[in-house]
């Protein structure tokens, strides 16, 4: 008898104890779907590249987007709901915030004396925002079009050179990533995929010491021109079930499994075969992210990625 009602009340217990567990279980599931979703609909990601290109208008259109992907979000079937009568809590800004979809916010500039870390809203972003270079990838809006060049060179792209075959780009507070999605244009091929650790400031130097968990590795790429690679970091890896606590800050995340999964940017190396010419690339137009920001020091950063809308949780 006891036995038969162990199995469902450990359920019970799990379901009443670990509300944060469930809605982060909740959460995998949303951004599994939504990265089925545009698994299938490629036209979709193009018209995230044009939306990524234009300024105003197109930030108006991106904002329908994703409230209309908020709205599918919230029809998502609920999980069970946990028998504690209370409202859950609302999501507080302060602790950390879910975003989909997100460039990273910096990248080494252009400009001599050459700067380690230029962010997408420093005030010479866009004197520093060089067509081929590492800028490209956090620009917010871009100014280079590339969607008439899925396969070709394209001024709004990173390119791998025979000199430097890795790009690092950078967060400007310590965030969780559980997936990446890498934009290639000619000639794709990733080899690599490594978080750079999160350290307090940030100064765009990526030593050997700062180098952490490694995503991908792989010696051939079999992403088509014009797709985007997909990397689903594994939630041991992300950390993206842990919860901070108000104790910790962005200088010292808190609990300690938090500190260690805080990330910092990451740092993608490509396949470059010898012999090949300057023009070969590989070329990268975009990455973006579905993770959330711990201790976001300016919220407003995020407005355009957020999965929940700021404030108290949407009643569903
Ligand atoms: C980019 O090019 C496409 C196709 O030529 C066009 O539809 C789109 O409006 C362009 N975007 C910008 C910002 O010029
Ligand atoms: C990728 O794997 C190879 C072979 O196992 C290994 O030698 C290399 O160090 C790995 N690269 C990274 C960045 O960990």
């Amino acid at each position: 008898m006891a036995r038969s009602f162990a199995g469902p009340l450990a359920i019970l217990l799990v379901l009443f104890f670990s509300a944060e567990l469930s809605k982060a279980a909740r959460l995998t599931t949303i951004l599994d779907d939504s990265s089925e979703a545009s698994n299938d609909l490629t036209a979709a990601d193009s018209i995230d590249s044009v939306l990524e290109t234009v300024s105003d208008t197109a930030e108006a259109t991106n904002d329908i987007v994703r409230r209309f992907l908020d709205t599918a979000v919230g029809a998502y079937p609920p999980s069970p709901a946990p028998p504690s009568p209370q409202p859950p809590a609302p999501l507080d800004d302060s602790l950390y915030i879910d975003f989909v979809d997100m460039p990273a916010q910096g990248a080494k500039g252009t400009e001599k004396p050459i700067k380690q870390l230029v962010w997408f809203d420093d005030p010479d972003f866009y004197s520093q925002l060089k067509g081929y270079k590492p800028l490209q990838l956090v620009a917010r809006p871009k100014r280079a079009n590339c969607t008439e060049k899925q396969c070709q060179k394209c001024l709004g792209a990173w390119k791998a050179s025979e000199k430097q075959d890795t790009v690092n780009v950078f967060f400007r507070d310590p965030v969780q990533i559980s997936k990446i999605y890498i934009k290639q244009l000619l000639n794709p091929g990733i080899a690599t995929v490594q978080f750079l650790k999160w350290k307090a400031p940030q100064e765009g130097a990526t030593p050997p010491r700062l180098r952490g968990a490694v995503v991908l590795n792989q010696t051939s790429d079999s992403t088509q021109c014009g797709d985007w690679l997909t990397i689903d970091v594994p939630s041991d890896v992300s950390g993206i079930y842990l919860t901070p606590t108000k104790r910790g800050s962005a200088e010292k995340p808190k609990p300690i499994g938090v500190a260690k999964t805080a990330v910092g940017g990451i740092r993608v190396t490509v396949i470059r075969p010898a012999g090949v010419d300057a023009d070969y690339g590989p070329w990268i137009e975009d990455i973006h992210f579905d993770g959330r920001a711990l201790y976001p020091a300016d919220p407003s950063i995020y407005t355009n990625y957020r999965l929940y809308a700021p404030g108290p949780t949407p009643s569903h």
